[in-house]
């Protein structure tokens, strides 16, 4: 079964906002795109599971989480990678901060990267990185950001990030 066409999927934001050249970039069996309604369904949670340990709220409350995001206009960008059977085997979001600094300016955070396992090496984990960087550049954001282990400082200087300051954590 070849993947799902975009205009068939519920999709969270316009395919049209993933930079062509980044389409263009990946092997032509494996198509980038945002995530859809139906993803769940698709493995969306098991390519999370080898970031952290993942908790399966099921479907419908899986859904009600993708909905609450798009309700918020401009703001989730959620994108995955899906392979030739319509798998997902990458994913990753940048969210959209609005500031009060920076003449109103906005930022980008990226959060929840990951690659199968079994398709790690491959530069789907660069794809992911510069269609987010590409999504926020184009909403505006003057500078994207993450936090990483230091393991993975490598992968994200090639992918043209530089280490800055320290991330602070405060957990409930
Ligand atoms: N150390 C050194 N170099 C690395 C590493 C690493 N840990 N990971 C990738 N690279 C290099 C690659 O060798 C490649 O270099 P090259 O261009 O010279 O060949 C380049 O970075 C691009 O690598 P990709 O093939 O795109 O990496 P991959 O697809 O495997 O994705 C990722 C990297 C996302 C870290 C993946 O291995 C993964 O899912 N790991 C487990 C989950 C995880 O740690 N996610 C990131 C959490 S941080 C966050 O979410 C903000």
């Amino acid at each position: 079964m070849p993947y799902t066409p975009d205009a068939e999927l519920d999709l969270m934001f316009p395919p049209e906002q993933i930079p062509a050249d980044v389409k263009a970039a990946l092997p032509q069996d494996l198509h980038i795109r945002p995530l859809a309604s139906s993803d769940y369904r698709r493995g969306h949670l098991s390519v999370l599971s080898v970031l952290t340990v993942v908790t399966d709220p099921g479907e419908a409350a899986w859904v009600a989480q993708f909905n609450a995001m798009r309700a918020a206009p401009r703001t989730y960008y959620s994108i995955v990678i899906v392979d030739h059977s319509d798998k997902i085997v990458a994913v990753g979001t940048v969210f959209v901060e609005r500031k009060f600094l920076r003449g109103l300016g906005t930022v980008g955070h990226i959060e929840d990267i990951a690659v199968d396992k079994s398709q790690q090496g491959k530069k789907l984990g660069l794809r992911i990185i510069q269609a987010l960087s590409g999504i926020s550049e184009n909403s505006g954001c003057y500078k994207t950001i993450l936090n990483c282990s230091d393991s993975n400082i490598p992968f994200y200087q090639k992918c043209g990030f530089e280490k800055k300051e320290n991330e602070m954590a405060k957990y409930a």
